[in-house]
């Protein structure tokens, strides 16, 4: 596990977006794996300025999002649908057919996540896993106690993860969906790289269990010192509970 210290969110942004560079340059049909959520959405503001600065090419990239909401459908102002495409997918080049975020009106969930899991294989593997962290140390949404060998599913949201997203709900933890369709952490561990971001304070615990504690199903994130190629790019609001 790589840890990147940088002093500002603008910084962590320009150190990530220039992993991706680098890497699509390297190999134009990369699959990326997509996080949604505030951390990630310099990263896309960085990779969108890269697009209409400089000609990054995305026609041959290929996306597969972590996780969606279950029960809201995809035109929903706050599903994870309307996220990717307010913030990355209109703005970029990568073709309609290319990009892959869970259903969340899927009636035949577990085929459907069956078939989530084969489409990843079918492109060759993700090559670089974006992630977040979850105040509670969740990926994707993989709460605590989550198998360290799940596989792409549906997951009830912990109560912690109802309260910080209740913001994009009007404020109302009773307006957040209970549940997601998500991959799982097996299915993460399973990425050629994972960059994992954080800022802020609040997410200075969670890292430091994420980093230095021990590796265990409570706190989801741990398993990644065991993933060959993670970088994790923090400010130092993030780092702050590091030893
Ligand atoms: C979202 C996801 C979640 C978030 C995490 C942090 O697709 O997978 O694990 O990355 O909840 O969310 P923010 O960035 O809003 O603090």
């Amino acid at each position: 596990m790589e840890v990147i210290i940088q002093p500002t969110y603008a910084q962590l942004v320009a150190v990530s977006a220039g992993i991706i560079r680098d890497a699509l340059l390297k190999k134009p049909n990369l699959v990326l794996g997509l996080a949604t959520g505030s951390t990630p959405i310099g990263l896309y503001e960085a990779l969108t300025r890269m697009h209409k600065t400089e000609g990054l090419d995305f026609s041959s990239v290929t996306t597969f999002n972590l996780d969606e909401y279950v029960g809201i459908p995809p035109n929903h102002p706050h599903s994870y649908h309307t996220f990717m495409a307010t913030y990355f997918f209109n703005a970029v080049n990568i073709p309609t057919e290319n990009r892959h975020i869970p259903q969340s009106t899927a009636v035949a969930h577990e085929e459907f996540c069956e078939q989530y899991e084969a489409a990843i294989v079918n492109a060759g593997g993700i090559d670089i896993q974006v992630l977040g962290i979850g105040i509670d140390g969740h990926i994707g949404f993989n709460e605590p106690s989550s198998s360290l060998g799940s596989r792409t599913r549906i997951k009830t949201l912990a109560q912690s993860t109802l309260k910080a997203n209740a913001s994009h709900f009007g404020g109302t933890v009773n307006a957040v969906p209970k549940m997601a369709i998500t991959m799982g952490v097996g299915t993460i561990m399973e990425a050629k790289q994972c960059l994992l971001l954080a800022n802020g304070e609040s997410k200075a615990e969670a890292i430091a269990h994420a980093v230095e504690g021990p590796i265990t199903a409570e706190v989801p994130a741990s398993v990644l010192q065991m993933h060959p190629r993670t970088v994790v790019i923090i400010d130092e609001a993030a780092a702050a509970q590091l030893k």
